[in-house]
């Protein structure tokens, strides 16, 4: 089988596929940016033949206008907008319109936007009740994955995904409850009360309030960390069909409500390979300790027969400089000062270990850099955060990409269920063999 690209008369694109001895075209299809997809949809009823893509390396599963990541230049845009002028000159509010509606808000529209989310922080008081039935001991990721869902039982019979004014509440409810939710957790799991949300606080502030604040005295929230904060959660927002945003497609292409999605999507980014690496990353630093043990784990890193990684490095699509990562060093500087902390011991190792990796062959040759959780951690411990609360911070962060993911699909008059095939390797018929015949 060979595949040439060649030209319909019309001067469209296409691909010829040669299969024992017939050709079939298959259309080309440009997007405005990015690489060109073939159109393999009538592949199967012409030729009988699947595509096989286990990890889909290769393989678009949906057309998006959301964001766009070049692997290899080391870009990321928020509907065209570059990631560091976002989270340099925007806020996560802004960036939550921006990945929702297609546009920046003009000014009337964020702060109808903003106070939209902000009425909506709330949750109903019965869903307290939910955080009494886990341990306190309970990883606040397994708490976030049911809470989630059982907002469901709370929105489920006004839920029409049908009806764009109940989609739009849906996704305003998702962003605005996120926080609350999260910081329940928290609070649950060290045993203090829950903090109310603050209307006269922004998203960022409100958040840390409900995290540290306690009924016995005023707790006023540092602008820089709140700022710290804001800029996280833009740069976690979205990141175009990773394995979390495609399971909460798959899940809503099902016609399942969005809170149900969500706490799929929130399932999937708990993955130490996938969401749960900036928690890995610093107890993967702390277990170096001290820079002089980094030569040990990097060689570990690269034994083949050691199935130990450096966690935080490495991206299946980045293949240069995460961009994320950098703004998320700068805001690692930025909190460490702020807190005093601007020379722990765990930010060295993470330099030095950062230093040596970049220059050794074998990270270089297999295009291994530091991604998003590299930083991360070092900052959200720097922030007063648990490491098991690190994912939950990403998932709070990463709602807004989930639902605009999900509204796009749901948008789409042509989107259908997600059924992919496979390659079937097992046995071929056989006949029952009656147990004493075993
Ligand atoms: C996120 O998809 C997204 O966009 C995700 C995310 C988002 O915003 O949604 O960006 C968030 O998940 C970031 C990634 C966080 N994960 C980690 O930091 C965990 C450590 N990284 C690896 O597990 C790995 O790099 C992945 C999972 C991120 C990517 O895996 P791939 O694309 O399947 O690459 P691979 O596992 O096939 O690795 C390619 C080679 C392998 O060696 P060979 O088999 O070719 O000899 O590189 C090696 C791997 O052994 N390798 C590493 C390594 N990562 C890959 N070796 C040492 N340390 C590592 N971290």
């Amino acid at each position: 089988m060979s595949v040439a690209e060649n030209l319909r008369p019309s001067g469209a694109a296409e691909a010829s596929v040669l299969i024992d001895g017939a050709t079939y075209d298959l259309p080309i299809r440009k997007g405005t940016i990015g690489p060109d997809v073939i159109d393999i949809n009538s592949l199967y009823q012409d030729t009988g033949c699947f595509t096989y893509d286990p990890g889909f390396t290769s393989t678009a599963s949906c057309e998006s206008k959301i964001t766009f990541i070049d692997g290899d230049e080391g870009i990321l845009l928020y509907r065209g907008y570059p990631i560091d002028q976002l989270a340099e000159y925007g806020s996560f509010v802004e960036t939550c319109y921006l990945l929702l509606y297609g546009e920046l808000p003009t000014r009337e529209q964020y702060k109808a936007f903003d106070s939209r989310i902000v009425k909506h922080t709330m949750v109903h008081e019965q869903m307290t009740r939910f955080y009494t039935g886990f341990r306190r001991d309970a990883h606040p990721m397994a708490v976030m994955v049911g809470v989630v869902g059982a907002l469901s039982a709370f929105y489920h019979d006004s839920i029409d995904i049908k009806d764009p004014e109940q989609r739009d509440i849906a996704s305003i409810r998702m962003i605005a409850k996120m926080p609350t939710i999260a910081a329940m957790a928290y609070k649950y799991s060290i045993g203090q009360p829950f903090v109310y949300p603050r209307n006269e606080l922004t998203y960022s502030a409100n958040f840390l309030h409900m995290c540290f604040a306690v009924p016995c005295e005023e707790y006023k929230v540092d602008p820089v960390l709140a700022r710290a904060m804001d800029r996280i959660f833009i740069l976690h927002a979205d990141h175009e069909q990773n394995a979390s945003t495609s399971t909460v497609r798959l899940a809503g292409s099902s016609g399942a409500n969005p809170f149900a999605c969500i706490s799929a999507g929130i399932a999937c980014l708990w993955g130490p390979a996938h969401g749960g690496a900036n928690e890995a990353a610093l107890m993967m630093l702390q277990q170096i300790g001290s820079v002089d043990r980094i030569p040990e784990f990097i060689k570990r890193a690269k034994d083949k027969s050691d199935p130990f990684r450096l966690m935080g490095f490495g991206h299946r699509v980045y293949k240069n400089y995460d961009p994320r990562a950098k703004i998320m060093q700068k805001t690692c500087h930025e909190v460490l000062d702020a807190v005093g902390l601007g020379n722990d011991p765990i930010l060295q190792v993470a330099l030095e270990l950062e230093r040596i990796a970049l220059s050794d062959d074998y990270f270089i040759q297999k295009k291994l850099y530091p991604n998003i959780d590299f930083y991360s951690g070092i900052t959200l411990k720097a922030l007063g955060f648990p490491t098991d609360m690190f994912t939950v911070l990403f998932a709070i962060a990463r709602t807004v990409g989930w639902i605009a993911q999900w509204k796009e699909m749901i948008e789409d008059p042509m989107h259908r269920i997600g059924r992919p095939r496979q390659l079937y390797t097992g046995a071929t018929e056989r006949a029952y063999v009656a147990t004493e015949a075993r």
